[in-house]
C-alpha cells in the first residue's frame, strides 16, 4: 500500500493517522512544516488539509509581530469544539511562539498536548508518541546536534517544480526590534555536502527551481570540502546540477552582500534577477537606533553595485514604520530612499513591540500616526510596483 506521503511501510490493516499542519509566517516555516510532515510520515501519518479529520493538528507558529503571535491563541480557541468532540485528537504547537513561550502555552491553553521549538523537530515523532501516552512534552532546547541530520531523507513522490532548501538558520545581528535571534538562536550554516546532496535529490525528483532559505541567508558560511564556503560559491556549485534551471535565495542582510555574491548575480544565468534586501528605514538616526549597522547611503551604494552587475535585477525590501522615536522627518527619509531605489515589491509593517527586545523598552509613537505612515509608504510602493510591472 503506497500512502500519499510515499511511505509504503504502513500496514494496510490499519488506517493511517492523519496530520493537519497549519503554517504561519515565513518560508522557513513552510520548509520546516514539510520536513515535519515527512518525519511524521515515517511514523505512519499522512497529511490532510481538513483539521476535522485529523488525529493530530500541528500549528507551526510565527512570533515576529504581536498579531502573528496572537493568531495561535485565536486558532487554538477555534479548535476547542473539535477537541471536545474528538478527545483523542492531539494538538501540537511548533515554531517560534513555541520557542518563545514554551510551557506557558500549556498553562494558557490546556488543550495543547505538545510544544516543540524549531530546533527540535527531529524529536517530534517521539514527542507525538509521548503525547499519545498521555504526557505533555515540551522541547525548546537548542540541541548540540543538527536537527537536519536526524530528519528522514526527503520522499521521492514529489512532482513539484519548485522547492525550498534551508541552508542557514538563526541570526547574530540583533536588530533592536527583532525576536529572531532569541527564537531561532545563533547563526548556523548547514554543511555544503549535505546541501548538494539534498539539492541533487530534489533535482532528481523533477524540481527545477530551488529557493535557498535562511534568516540571514547571505551570511551563509558552511563547511565545504576545502574550508568554509560562502553563499556565492554554494550557488555556483548548485548551478551545475543537471535539471536545476533556477536559483533564488532569501532573506539577506545588506552588510552580508559581499563582492563574490554581487559578482554571482552577473555571472550565473540560473540565479534569477531578483533580490530581497530589507533596509527597514531610510533614516540614519532610526537605522542606528535599530542597530542595523548601515546607513541609508551605504544601502544606496550597495544597490548601485548590484545593479551594475545585473542591470535587470528586481529589488524588494522590508520596511518598519513607527519605530520608537520615528519623526516625520525620519519617515520622509524612508520615502526618499524608496524613491531613489524604485522597488518591484516590498513588505511593510507597523512596528510591533516584542517582549525581550531592546526596542520594546522605549516609548511607542502614536499608533494612528504609524498607521497613516504605513498607508503612505504602501501607496508609494504600489506605484513603483505598477511601474515595474507595466515595464515588463
Ligand atoms: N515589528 C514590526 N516588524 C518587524 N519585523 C521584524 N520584527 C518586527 C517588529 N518587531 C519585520 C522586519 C523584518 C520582517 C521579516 O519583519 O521588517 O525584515
Ligand atoms: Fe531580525 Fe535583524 Fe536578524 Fe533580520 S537581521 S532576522 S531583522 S535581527
Amino acid at each position: 500500500l503506497i500512502m500519499p506521503s510515499g511511505h509504503p511501510e504502513v500496514s494496510p490493516m490499519t488506517a493511517p493517522k492523519k496530520l493537519y499542519i497549519k503554517t504561519y509566517g515565513c518560508q522557513m516555516n513552510v520548509y520546516d512544516s514539510e520536513r515535519m510532515a515527512e518525519a511524521m510520515g515515517a511514523e505512519g501519518y499522512v497529511t490532510t488539509d481538513k483539521a476535522e479529520e485529523a488525529d493530530m493538528v500541528l500549528l507551526n507558529t510565527c512570533h515576529i509581530r504581536e498579531k502573528a503571535s496572537e493568531k495561535l491563541y485565536s486558532d487554538l480557541g477555534r479548535l476547542r469544539p473539535l477537541k471536545i468532540e474528538k478527545p483523542d485528537l492531539k494538538i501540537g504547537v511548533a515554531g517560534c511562539v513555541a520557542q518563545a513561550e514554551g510551557a506557558e502555552i500549556l498553562r494558557r491553553m490546556p488543550l495543547v498536548d505538545l510544544v516543540v521549538g524549531p530546533q527540535s523537530y527531529h524529536r517530534l515523532p517521539a514527542m507525538a508518541r509521548a503525547a499519545e501516552a498521555g504526557e505533555k512534552p515540551v522541547d525548546t532546547d537548542f540541541p548540540a546536534e543538527d536537527k537536519f541530520d536526524h530528519l528522514p531523507d526527503r520522499p521521492s513522490a514529489s512532482t513539484r517544480p519548485a522547492a525550498f532548501l534551508t541552508v542557514q538558520e538563526g541570526c547574530d545581528k540583533f536588530c533592536a526590534f527583532c525576536v529572531v535571534p532569541y527564537t531561532r538562536g545563533a547563526e548556523v550554516s548547514r554543511p555544503v555536502a549535505r546541501l548538494l546532496e539534498e539539492a541533487r535529490g530534489l533535482a532528481a525528483q523533477g524540481v527545477r527551481e530551488i529557493t535557498l532559505l535562511g534568516q540571514n541567508v547571505n551570511a551563509y558560511h558552511g563547511e565545504g570540502p576545502d574550508g568554509t564556503w560562502g553563499l556565492a560559491r554554494l550557488l555556483r556549485e548548485l548551478a551545475k546540477i543537471d535539471g536545476l534551471a533556477r536559483l533564488r535565495y532569501t532573506t539577506s542582510h545588506p552588510n552580508d552582500m559581499d563582492d563574490d555574491l554581487i559578482a554571482a548575480h552577473g555571472e550565473l544565468p540560473e540565479l534569477m534577477p531578483y533580490l530581497h534586501l530589507p533596509v527597514q528605514s531610510g533614516s540614519d538616526r532610526i537605522l542606528k537606533a535599530m542597530n542595523r549597522k548601515h546607513t541609508a547611503e551605504a544601502y544606496l551604494r550597495l544597490i548601485a553595485r548590484i545593479r551594475a552587475a545585473r542591470p535587470d535585477i528586481l529589488l524588494s525590501s522590508d520596511f518598519i514604520v513607527g519605530f520608537p522615536g520615528e519623526t516625520d522627518r525620519d519617515f520622509e527619509d524612508t520615502l526618499d530612499l524608496i524613491r531613489a531605489v524604485g522597488f518591484g515589491a516590498a513588505y511593510s509593517f507597523k512596528y510591533s513591540a516584542r517582549p525581550g527586545t531592546p526596542a520594546a523598552e522605549k516609548p511607542e509613537i502614536d499608533s494612528a500616526v504609524a498607521d497613516a505612515r504605513l498607508q503612505t509608504l504602501q501607496a508609494l510602493i504600489t506605484e513603483q510596483q505598477r511601474a515595474v510591472q507595466t515595464a515588463m
